[in-house]
C-alpha cells in the first residue's frame, strides 16, 4: 500500500448515505478513542449512485449525533481501484457483497472483502446490516447497535493486528 497508512478500511452499502458513512464514523470514532486515527484510513462508498455527492441522511447523521459522533464525507460510487487502495473492504449486506464481489473479478487488488459483521460477537445466523432507508427510526437505532459493537470487536483485531 502506498499511503501513510498502515492499514486502510472502507465500508460499502447500496446508497453510502445511511450505513456505511455510520460504519466509516463509528470506527473513526473508536479509533480516535485508541490513539490509532493516524494509523487507520476509513472511508466509505456505494454501489448504487443515486445519492453520489450527497451528505449522509439526516437519520444517520442524528443518531451519529446522538452517540457524539460526527458523520462526514460525501457519497461516492465504490469503483475497482479501491481494490488496490483498501486491505479490508466491508459489505454492509448480502446483495453489497454479491455485487462488490463482481466488481471484485475485475480488479487485481488485494482487499479483503467480507460481510462487515463477520467480525460481529453477537452473531444470530444473519450477518446482514439490515437497510434502514425505508423503515422508521427504531431501524437506525438497531444499525446503531450493531454497528458500534461490530466496530468495537474490529478494533481489538485491529489492535492484535498492528502489535504484531
Ligand atoms: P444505504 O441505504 O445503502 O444504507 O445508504 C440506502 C440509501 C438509499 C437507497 C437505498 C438504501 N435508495 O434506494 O435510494
Amino acid at each position: 500500500m502506498t499511503s501513510k497508512h498502515d492499514v486502510s478500511v472502507l465500508f460499502v452499502c447500496l446508497g453510502n448515505i445511511c450505513r456505511s458513512p455510520l460504519g466509516e464514523g463509528v470506527l473513526a470514532h473508536r479509533l480516535d478513542q485508541e490513539g490509532l486515527s493516524d494509523r487507520v484510513r476509513v472511508d466509505s462508498a456505494g454501489t448504487g449512485a443515486w445519492h453520489e455527492g450527497e451528505p449522509p441522511d439526516p437519520r444517520s447523521i442524528d443518531v451519529a449525533t446522538r452517540h457524539g459522533i460526527t458523520l462526514r464525507g460525501r457519497a461516492r460510487l465504490v469503483r475497482v481501484g479501491d481494490f488496490q487502495e483498501f486491505d479490508y473492504v466491508f459489505a454492509m449486506d448480502g446483495s453489497n457483497l454479491r455485487d462488490l464481489r463482481y466488481l471484485e473479478s475485475e480488479s487485481d487488488g488485494g482487499a479483503a472483502l467480507s460481510l462487515f459483521r463477520a467480525f460481529d460477537p453477537h452473531q444470530d445466523g444473519d450477518l446482514d446490516v439490515p437497510d434502514p432507508y425505508y423503515g422508521g427510526p427504531d431501524g437506525f437505532d438497531l444499525m446503531f447497535e450493531m454497528v458500534d459493537r461490530t466496530c468495537a470487536a474490529f478494533v481489538e483485531h485491529l489492535l492484535s493486528e498492528l502489535s504484531t
